[in-house]
């Protein structure tokens, strides 16, 4: 790994080592990905202000969020199907969240049972849930999280509808696939990648049975269509409140409405998400976002991040928008495909120094010094970062 000094070089690494279906998979966004690209956009377009002569010798990134202290603000967002980077999918992720101190979020659709993940990491992950058509389903789900001892849920809000991923069109990427001669070349030039996966774990979905056993990719199609639910409302999330006593965040929450909704259901977090660009495209980017769900939520709930954040900066300027904690899905996705869990673990290393040598720049010591003025490409004030900061005054 001293040879990797970004997340754009673990990408760079995982770009060779994955059959070019796969890495289209982890990096694709919907449609035309402007949201994607967005994403990313907005947050150049936010700029940072330094500060000098501050004493900043002991800066230190800890932090906590709902109950659950942190070693840097940086979440690890739920992620389907990680089987396809590398056999130890979300178990290697897990611990590499639980070494550097952070959470992570499991996904549902994820090729490890949340008890793989929770025995990995016992005490770091949260568990995401969706409300299937089968509500019987969705209680397993909640009542497993409650018995390992899980204090908090990410129910997914921006899944009702399946979306269109043309990358992934184009590559037959599906359940099962059916990708066109020239990508089961490109697959065979990747022995390495065919190899772990033939010697490695099944891609099945670990975490529902079908006959006792771990649902497999050619049953997915059908399981899904049994169970993809889009009647689910705020009411479900008010039912949820009134039998779970841990923690609930709402996750792809995008407008001060929603939010306000959250939290007079019964929220204790939004995670504000669109998904990494890739369900619902041509909508804001989710640093735009972001002021104006915490401006509704005011302090009542705690305020999570994701999109597009590849640099400690990003983290920072998240935090200087009033966010609690950023998220982010790729890098570790990405890390994983690279190098297993030492990319994984990597991917964190490198975020954590970014931000602490940012820390030092903006003359922070700790991360609740922080919302920090930015700025605009102008040079302009950000109105929406001086409310932050006089409203952590
Ligand atoms: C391969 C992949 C699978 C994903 N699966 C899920 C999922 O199961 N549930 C979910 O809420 N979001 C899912 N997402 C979205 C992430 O949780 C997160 O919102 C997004 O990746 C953040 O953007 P970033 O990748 O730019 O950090 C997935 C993203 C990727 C890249």
């Amino acid at each position: 790994m001293h040879n990797i000094h970004s997340i754009e070089d673990l990408r760079n690494r995982a770009r060779r080592r994955l059959p070019a279906m796969v890495f289209d998979f982890i990096e694709g966004g919907a449609l035309d990905e402007l949201t994607l690209r967005r994403n990313r956009e907005a947050l150049d377009a936010h700029l940072l202000t330094q500060r000098v002569l501050v004493d900043t010798s002991q800066r230190h990134a800890t932090t906590s969020i709902l109950g659950t202290r942190l070693d840097l603000p940086l979440v690890v967002s739920p992620m389907g199907l990680l089987t396809v980077c590398h056999p130890d999918a979300d178990v290697a992720i897990a611990r590499a969240a639980a070494t550097a101190g952070s959470v992570f979020v499991h996904s549902p659709w994820s090729g490890c049972s949340l008890e793989e993940v929770t025995d990995a990491a016992p005490g770091r992950v949260w568990a995401q849930i969706a409300f299937w058509n089968d509500a019987a389903e969705t209680r397993r789900h909640i009542d497993r999280a409650q018995v390992l001892g899980i204090d908090t849920l990410v129910v997914a809000g921006d899944v009702a509808v399946s979306s269109k991923r043309d990358r992934d069109l184009r590559h037959g990427t599906g359940m099962p696939p059916r990708p066109p001669l020239r990508d089961v070349v490109n697959t065979a030039l990747h022995p390495g990648w065919v190899l772990r996966w033939l010697l490695g774990r099944s891609m099945t979905w670990g975490n529902y049975r079908i006959d006792g056993r771990a649902i497999r990719m050619r049953e997915m199609e059908a399981w899904m269509e049994r169970n993809e639910n889009q009647t689910a409302t705020w009411d479900d999330i008010a039912r949820l409140r009134s039998s779970w006593t841990g923690n609930i965040v709402v996750k792809g929450v995008m407008t001060p409405e929603d939010s306000r909704l959250a939290i007079e259901h019964g929220a204790d977090g939004v995670f504000v998400s669109n998904h990494g660009g890739r369900q619902f495209d041509s909508q804001q980017a989710t640093i735009e976002a972001l002021p104006g769900v915490v401006d509704a939520v005011d302090g009542r709930a705690a305020v999570i991040v994701d999109g597009g954040v590849r640099r400690g900066s990003d983290i920072a300027k998240a935090l200087s928008l009033g966010a609690d904690a950023a998220a982010a899905g790729r890098p570790f996705a990405l890390g994983l495909a690279a190098a297993g869990q030492a990319g994984v673990d990597r991917a964190f290393e490198v975020l954590h120094d970014e931000l602490l040598t940012v820390m030092g720049f903006l003359g922070v010591t700790r991360v609740d010094e922080m919302p920090c003025t930015l700025v605009d490409s102008t040079g302009l004030r950000l109105e929406a970062a001086v409310a932050a900061i006089e409203a952590s005054q």
